[in-house]
């Protein structure tokens, strides 16, 4: 290779082959299914189990995922023990990468063909919402609550975490995010878990690496991110006032940009749409002011268009959900899209290995220690 091909950040490069997901025409695709089409009519369960098996579910097949879902919700008493042990300032993000390797010590899944990952990433797809719950409630002086069989992933989360049944927008809003999120090809953090995957790691471990691949501002940390931005304005002027100097700062305003997409995450458009309708039903117009303020001179001047994490900030934020809990969430989706990654990239492996460009010093002889 020469250094001609050398690409900061691997922009450009196309580092393998994936019939998981792609971005054609601007329009994410999961499985050739366009996003806004799963949006629309199906479910999060019924996305997870295509990005899984291939193909989406039929009746009996979805009764199938949801009950298997349920037996893995229960926690371990060991994981419930190690989670009072975090302390509570640790990040959110923090205790789920600790958790999800603790609750690897005890997979209850056995083997390594593809029938038997699927079986694991279920597990995993269960474990992380208990997870995500049962720390949000002890963070909370509560005790964790059994889940209720039955209800959808994102029912279950939001019944796990607050002690009662969601009301149905909640839910049905949450559930849209968790189909928004759970693939999106060679992203950061499924790049990490394909690349685990190819030293023929295990999956739990890739998840892990996913998780903390996931955890930075520049990718999954964003939706938090966003919102932290957004709080900090009480108005929609004082919100115009700080993009102004921002932008002439060079600043990186956080939920904006993409690698891939460059006039529009189709995504963040799917869930804006939403996200006005839950603001107008919550008499929480003035957030969306403040969402325009600084989302217009983006967009208009710099060309530089919401992605996916700016809508959803303001969305969990209106659904009074804690702004830790936010990227846990993409979490709780994604690890559908690393699973799918991981068995394919193990069907068919090959490591990954790339070249660098050396900058260090010339070679030079180790001097005496005396010496140095
Ligand atoms: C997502 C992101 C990491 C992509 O990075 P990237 O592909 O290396 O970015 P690009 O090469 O497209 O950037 C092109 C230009 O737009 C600018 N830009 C990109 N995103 C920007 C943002 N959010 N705010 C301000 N400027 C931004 C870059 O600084 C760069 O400007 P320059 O050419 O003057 O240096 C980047 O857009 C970003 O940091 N966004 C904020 C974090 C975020 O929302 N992440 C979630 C992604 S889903």
């Amino acid at each position: 290779m020469t250094e001609e091909a050398y690409s900061p950040g691997l922009a450009g490069v196309i580092a393998g082959e994936t019939a998981i997901a792609c971005v054609d025409q601007g329009k994410l695709l999961y499985r050739g299914y366009p996003i806004a089409d799963l949006a629309e009519n199906a479910t999060f369960e019924e996305s997870a189990y295509l990005l899984l098996h291939g193909e989406l579910p039929n009746q009996l097949q979805l009764k199938g995922f949801k009950d298997t879902l349920d037996r893995y919700r229960p926690l371990r008493g060991e994981l419930i023990d190690a989670l009072r042990k975090i302390p509570a300032p640790v990040p959110m993000m923090d205790v789920l990468r600790s958790m999800v390797s603790y609750a690897g010590h005890f997979d209850p899944t056995n083997g390594t063909d593809s029938d038997d990952l699927r079986e694991r990433a279920t597990w995993l797809t269960a474990q992380i919402a208990g997870i995500i719950a049962a720390r949000f409630r002890l963070l909370n002086g509560k005790e964790p609550l059994d889940a209720k069989p039955g209800l959808s992933h994102a029912g279950q989360i939001l019944y796990q975490a607050h002690g009662t049944a969601p009301d149905d927008l909640s839910a049905k809003l949450v559930d849209l995010t968790l189909i928004l999120y759970a693939e999106h090809d060679f992203n950061a953090s499924t790049f990490a878990a394909r690349v685990i995957c190819s030293t023929m790691s295990d999956l739990t471990s890739a998840i892990v690496g996913g998780i903390g691949a996931l955890k930075g501002p520049l990718h999954g940390g964003a939706n938090e991110a966003a919102m932290e931005m957004l709080q900090q304005f009480k108005s929609a002027d004082e919100a115009r006032l700080w993009i102004r100097e921002a932008l002439a700062g060079k600043g990186k305003i956080m939920g904006f940009g993409h690698r891939v997409y460059k006039n529009g995450d189709h995504r963040a458009t799917i869930l804006e749409r939403e996200l006005r309708k839950l603001a107008a039903q919550k008499g929480q117009g003035e957030w969306m002011d403040i969402y325009d303020a600084i989302k217009d001179p983006m967009v208009n001047e710099k060309k530089i268009y919401p992605n996916v994490d700016y809508p959803c900030g303001l969305t969990y934020y209106l659904l009074d959900l804690p702004l830790d809990l936010y990227t846990p969430l993409f979490v709780a989706s994604r690890v559908t899209g690393w699973s799918a990654h991981f068995i394919e990239q193990a069907a068919n492996n090959r490591i990954y290995r790339p070249l660098s460009i050396y900058t260090g010093p010339a070679e030079r002889a180790v001097p005496p220690i005396g010496s140095r």
